[in-house]
């Protein structure tokens, strides 16, 4: 290679790795002017500037508070944003009182303090009255174009921005998926959904946008929300270390402040504004297979032969592009899967569900001069589509496609070549594409994996080829710029209406690879085309943190890594992290290495299986744990940082990570690695193999073969487990085994949580939780269950609790009467005491118990 090749081949790599060069977007905005007047509405005031600017401050509830602003303008009626779930929000206590230098606006728990010249805006808690978070110049705008260099489309908008006081202890976490550490500080990034194969750390953008971010300083946490969809900058004391700041390249200053002070306060509130994931079916924890591509119909049920021959858990096998005909979605290649309902009924016989993928890009395809039908069939996904394709034709009469502000249809080239995209901001195209699921639904298809919704245009990656594409967004017919960031949000909801609609007594089942803020409403993720390496699997776990910190519970990347040749040793400790991930799905490119557990050996197989099989056991916890998600906000797959805020040794800490309240995973993310440092936080904590204790607060040092992840189980933590299968459903939960892990002072407890696990019913009480609660006592132990709450009834099963017991236990009475010897292993109930624990099994009546163990 001569040099001159060489170094642009260096440049190339330069440019394709690294982030957006970082600008400082605050120089050279206008600030809005000062306050000259204000009204007051029932929990809002509105401030008139002198220079003919508005400014709305709406008070949403006691740390929940609205910012919008308009540049020497009126704020416009018009208040529409697809993110926002929750838009009535209970009066609340508020107060506002005018002072010398302007306003002081309080509620229970914060207090806004408004300058009017200039106008600057501060939080401070309510009742310490110290400062949160303040700005560090007034609200800003483009006045005279200076910023139009980074502009994707001046005439859309204008670049409006916000400078925060930046502390020199502040710590930022969230905008979704950045491929970045899991502390933003001092990091630029840049909002703009965009198809990046291969991306590395540092890249972006990448696929999604969430302009959301959680402040942590002394403890003390705050969340911005800003709420707007034009390719925005969030610049975390990168470009000065006076301020951070956020802007965009057009739409509203618009932004919601949380308050916490804890984080787990602010992602209650986040996805109450945004909305919380619905509970997805139970057999989406299960383990999944995927491939570019597997076909015909043999190969796909030859994976699962292997899966069950080798003792392999399997749940879910992906179709990816490749069973469609000619990348026409919404039909069948019939040459590979000449009967598809046969394959999936097959594959569910086994306890396989088949998910499909669904891309935006419609091929654009006129019907041929001798097209004989138009469309007749009763099934026209089954049907020939070579002449005539019954989505374009649909699409085309009803006007569903995007088109340029010239009127003429836009044609982008994906998959299939030309393309039209759906405009998902039309209702009824949302409707329609939501209805042609029934293209999968009746063949058997259980899931649907949105690809390529950033979207990807093979054109122009960047967008340039769709910057005159208008969508009629709520009448108001605005361009790409305004749009892009939303595409995948507004597809994803098609899709999961569509599923909704068709089969109404299913929870429906969605992956996405792009997104905005509110996906979590309608879709799961996963975080695209990554590589087979360690880089990419150690970046991985802030990967999976920051989604978490953003609203998104449901996560996982494609285990082993897409792109790239990967090895038995590196897709074993790819799965020591993804078997506790919300998503666990091996999936890689068309051309790369053969990637499924058994690939690369038996010895990696073997290890492999292991964990796969302690994730299926340890689904009774994980299901718990993902109900607490649904239920407020905050994820399965956590920072130590959420957990333990105060501790400021978690502030960065993001090479190992937790599943709820009570596992700690530091997994092994180097090669040759065979021990490594974990800090475990104060308290107690048992190594989940073996069970020895430690006193956390420290750094420790553990080994770590290849067969094993480091795993530890907080003290007062109960985990329940269920018996090993090789899918959800294979077998009732019958034990439910409590594992007690008592804390220092001898406690212990969970609420597990269940229900039917595939329909909706769990919305309208029909599920099950048991709280069970340990406590030492002179002698022995006392465990407490609850009276189970809901109306879901399990099958009639026993319980089973293990603790340690130091010593023999010599009585054991369940409610005052005395068990038996035995029980433990076999189906009665009884008690067994031995090497340092008692297991004591009982039948769950669902009614109240109380077991006394004593010496
Ligand atoms: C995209 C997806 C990848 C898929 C491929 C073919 O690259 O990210 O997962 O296999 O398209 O559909």
């Amino acid at each position: 290679m001569n040099k001159s090749l060489l170094s642009l081949c260096c440049l190339v790599i330069v440019l394709c790795s690294a982030g957006a060069e970082a600008q400082d977007f605050v120089q050279g905005l206008e600030p809005i002017g000062s306050v000259s007047s204000f009204t007051k509405a029932d929990a809002s005031v509105t401030f008139n500037c002198e220079d003919g600017s508005q400014v709305r401050v709406s008070i949403l509830a006691p740390d929940l508070i609205r910012v919008r602003a308009s540049f020497r303008k009126s704020l416009p009626a018009r208040d529409h944003s697809w993110a926002i779930a929750k838009e009535s929000w209970d009066a609340v206590r508020w107060n506002l009182r005018e002072t010398p230098a302007g306003f002081v606006i309080t509620t229970d728990e914060l207090e806004m303090v408004i300058s009017r010249k200039p106008l600057l805006i501060e939080f401070r808690d309510a009742k310490t009255h110290h400062v949160i978070n303040a700005d560090e110049r007034p609200m800003m705008f483009d006045a005279r174009g200076v910023n139009t260099g980074m502009m994707f489309d001046p005439k859309a908008g204008t670049f409006v921005a916000c400078a925060k006081k930046l502390g020199f202890d502040e710590h930022f976490y969230g905008l979704g998926e950045k491929a970045a550490h899991l502390d933003k500080r001092r990091g630029y990034f840049v909002n703009w959904n965009s198809d990046t194969p291969a991306y590395t750390e540092g890249k972006d953008p990448i696929y999604q946008t969430i302009p959301f971010y959680i402040g942590l300083q002394h403890d003390v946490a705050y969340g911005i929300f800003f709420d707007n969809s034009y390719r925005s900058y969030f610049d975390f004391g990168r470009s000065s270390q006076a301020y951070a700041s956020f802007g965009a390249e057009g739409g509203e200053m618009n932004y919601y402040f949380f308050y916490g002070p804890s984080m787990k306060k602010i992602l209650g509130r986040y996805t109450e504004l945004t909305g919380r994931m619905p509970l997805p079916p139970m057999w989406a924890l299960g383990n999944q297979q995927s491939r570019w591509g597997y076909y015909p119909d043999t190969m796909a049920e030859e994976v699962v032969r292997q899966y069950r021959e080798r003792d392999l858990p399997l749940d879910v096998l992906h179709l990816d592009i490749d069973y469609m005909q000619g990348y026409r979605v919404f039909t069948w290649n019939r040459e590979r899967f000449p009967n598809p309902k046969e394959l999936t009924d097959k594959l569910r016989q086994q306890g396989v569900k088949v998910i499909t993928i669904v891309d935006p890009g419609v091929k654009y395809q006129p019907p041929a001069s001798d097209a004989k039908v138009e469309d007749a069939t009763e099934k026209p996904e089954l049907a020939p589509q070579d002449k005539s394709y019954y989505v374009f034709n649909q699409g085309l009469k009803n006007n569903y496609f995007q088109k340029r502000q010239s009127g003429q249809l836009f044609i982008p080239k994906v998959w299939p070549g030309e393309s039209a995209f759906v405009d998902f901001t039309l209702p009824d195209a949302r409707r329609w594409w939501g209805d042609l699921h029934r293209a999968y639904l009746d063949n058997g298809v259980a899931g649907i994996w949105n690809d390529m919704n950033e979207p990807s245009d093979f054109v122009d990656q960047t967008g340039g080829n769709q910057r005159d594409v208008v969508s009629y967004d709520e009448g108001e017919n605005s361009t790409h710029a305004k749009n892009r960031n939303v595409f995948a949000l507004l597809m994803a909801r098609a899709t999961y209406e569509g599923l909704e609609r068709l089969a109404p007594d299913k929870r429906p089942y969605v992956i996405t690879r792009a997104a905005y803020a509110g996906i979590q409403r309608y879709s799961t993720m996963w975080t695209g085309d990554t590589t087979s390496t360690w880089d990419t699997l150690a970046l991985s776990i802030p990967v999976f943190q920051t989604l978490g910190l953003s609203g998104e519970t449901f996560v996982g990347s494609d285990v082993g890594g897409f792109i790239g040749r990967g090895n038995g040793e590196l897709l074993t400790r790819a799965y020591q992290v993804s078997f506790l991930a919300p998503f666990c799905r091996n999936h890689k490119v068309i051309d790369g290495y053969d990637q499924e557990p058994w690939r690369f050996g038996k010895y990696y197989e073997g290890i492999i299986r292991k964990y796969l099989k302690l994730r299926y056991r340890l689904l009774p916890f994980l299901y718990t744990v993902l109900e607490e998600a649904h239920r407020t906000g905050v994820p399965l797959f956590r920072p130590l940082v959420l957990n333990y805020q105060t501790d400021e040794n978690t502030v960065n800490l993001d090479d190992e990570f937790m599943v709820g309240d009570d596992l700690l995973v530091a997994p092994i993310l180097q090669p040759n690695q065979t021990s490594r440092m974990v800090y475990l936080p104060e308290g107690v904590w048992y190594d989940f193999h073996g069970g020895k204790k430690f006193t956390g607060g420290t750094m420790i040092r553990i080994d770590a073969p290849l067969e094993v992840v480091p795993l530890f189980i907080r003290g007062g933590a109960i985990i329940p487990e269920g018996p090993e299968m090789n899918y959800v459903g294979e077998k009732p939960f019958d034990p439910v085994t409590f594992y007690i892990h008592p804390d220092d002072q001898g406690k212990a407890s969970t609420t597990l949580y269940e229900d039917d696990g595939t329909s909706p019913n769990y919305r309208r009480g029909v599920y099950r939780r048991t709280r069970v609660e340990v406590a030492t006592a002179d002698k022995g132990l006392d465990i407490t269950v609850s009276p189970a709450e809901g109306s879901y009834q399990p099958s009639a099963r026993k319980f089973l609790f293990v603790t340690p017991f130091e010593g023999t236990a010599r009585t054991v009475t369940l409610d005052g009467k005395p068990l038996g010897a035995g029980g433990v292993g076999g189906q009665s109930v009884g008690y067994h005491s031995g090497k340092g624990a008692v297991g004591i099994a009982i039948e769950d009546d669902g009614r109240a118990h109380k077991i006394v163990v004593r010496q």
